[in-house]
């Protein structure tokens, strides 16, 4: 029979793994997710879990049925009557769980952050895959502007903390949502004289969501798109002014953008600010990061007001890239305080007992559960980097005492049960 793998698009993360890329090494991983956790601890934005399966209907509403994402990106299955999907994102799902639990009936607002695994359909490639990781921030229950700008600034504040400056950040303003009925239509009469010009998707995209050409990666569609209506000049003045301040604050907070007039975003819920962030050196899926202001997904999803929000979320595996650009070292297997060597049945017994003890007291202790042989587990202790190894011998098991070995220093000496823990841990 065939060993069974990994599925396409998916990876596993391993322990104690040296060298080579460290998205596959989990030591990795747990120093990205503490940066990450440090940075929302400091901008106190608070920590929300929801679970990976979520209903389809969920998503359909609030990203949007003709999106690519809902079109053909799910990992949809339906059991019973109901049809279950494996979350794609998750500002749907936090707003969900807002309103499910009430959680803006104090009033105030919520700021909310979130790690965790994602699912889209996707041909996998550098930077994309079917399951990745996303971390995001959500501001959820105002629409004053200097959120929107908070948002961005803790966004920056993130890569900031990894030392990833090489960055740009372009913002739009998808402005008020009855303008985009009025410029999407504007768009259709533009491109349809051109349409023998447009590639098969964008010939699809032109009858079923003609704003999705607008992120066209094709030289001759953008040409094609230099002289395209423009969103702005379809927003009312309201919506203008608001942008205004979205960017005086974001020159208040000294935030480098550019405005590009054609950033649409591949999600329908946005309303106002879209931004994007991205990096010239982690292949073609350049997205860092992404959000927007969603003030209408609330009602989309059954809310019984509107909730103006707005967010981010950011690719964990593109962050590795980008790291990996910059040769970030990441750090490897964490060092053991203590390896116990144990020569004998009535020393393994007793290395068991000793182990547990070093570890209940708070040092990081390990050892042997092969049988292997004395030269064995000395070798597992010189690979697991231990800065201590304890060696439970057959002779000092009956004075009651094991031999400590300073794996830095080479010193080798003696001392009782006792007085171990008095000696690691100084008490
Ligand atoms: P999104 O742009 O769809 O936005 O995804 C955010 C980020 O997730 C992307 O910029 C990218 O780094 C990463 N990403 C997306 N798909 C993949 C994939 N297949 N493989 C690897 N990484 C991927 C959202 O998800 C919105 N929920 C953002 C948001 C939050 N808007 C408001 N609040």
């Amino acid at each position: 029979m065939r060993t069974i793998k990994t599925i396409e698009g998916t990876y596993d993360v391993l322990p104690g793994r040296e060298g080579g890329n460290p998205m596959l090494r989990v030591e990795a991983w747990q120093r990205i997710e503490e940066v990450i956790r440090g940075v929302m601890r400091r901008f106190a934005f608070e920590e929300i879990r929801t679970p990976v399966l979520e209903k389809t209907e969920l998503i359909t509403r609030s990203i949007g049925a003709l999106t690519d994402i809902v079109h053909k990106e799910m990992f949809s299955f339906r059991r019973g009557k109901t049809d279950y999907v494996l979350r794609p994102e998750l500002t749907a799902p936090v707003m969900r769980a807002y309103l499910q639990h009430h959680m803006g009936s104090r009033g105030g607002v919520r700021r909310l952050f979130y790690m965790g695994a994602c699912f889209r359909a996707e041909r996998p490639q550098k930077g994309r895959f079917r399951q990745f990781h996303q971390f995001g921030a959500e501001i959820i229950g105002t629409d004053d502007a200097r959120a929107d700008a908070e948002i961005i600034g803790l966004l920056a504040a993130v890569y900031d903390a990894f030392g990833i400056d090489d960055v740009s950040l372009r913002v739009n303003t998808l402005g008020d949502p009855g303008a985009r009925p009025r410029y999407v239509e504007a768009l259709r009469r533009y491109l349809e004289p051109l349409e023998s010009e447009l590639s098969d998707t964008s010939k699809e995209r032109l009858r079923s969501n003609p704003l999705r050409i607008l992120d066209t990666k094709s030289v001759r569609e953008k040409e094609l798109l230099a002289g395209a209506p423009r969103l702005i000049d379809f927003v009312g003045q309201r919506s203008i002014e608001f942008w205004s301040r979205v960017k005086g604050y974001l020159d208040d907070l000294e935030i480098t953008y550019t405005e590009d007039p054609f950033l649409v975003r591949g999600l329908d819920y946005y309303t106002h600010t879209a931004f994007e962030l991205e990096s010239p050196h982690i292949g073609a899926q350049s997205a860092l990061a992404g959000g927007g202001r969603y003030d209408l997904l609330a009602r989309e999803i059954g809310g019984k007001s509107d909730v103006p929000s707005v967010g981010f979320a950011a690719g964990i595996e593109r962050l590795f890239l980008a790291l990996e650009a910059q040769e970030a070292i990441l750090p490897g297997t964490q060092p053991l305080d203590v390896f116990l060597v144990a020569q004998g049945q009535e020393a393994m017994r007793r290395v068991l007992r000793l182990g547990m003890d070093l570890r209940v007291a708070g040092l990081r202790a390990s050892f042997d559960l092969d049988g292997r042989s004395m030269k064995a587990q000395m070798r597992a202790a010189h690979r697991a980097r231990a800065r201590h190894v304890i060696i439970v011998g057959e002779e000092e098991l009956d004075r009651g005492c094991v031999q400590v070995k300073d794996m830095e220093t080479g010193d080798q000496f003696g001392l009782s049960f006792d007085s171990l823990a008095a000696y690691f841990l100084g008490v």
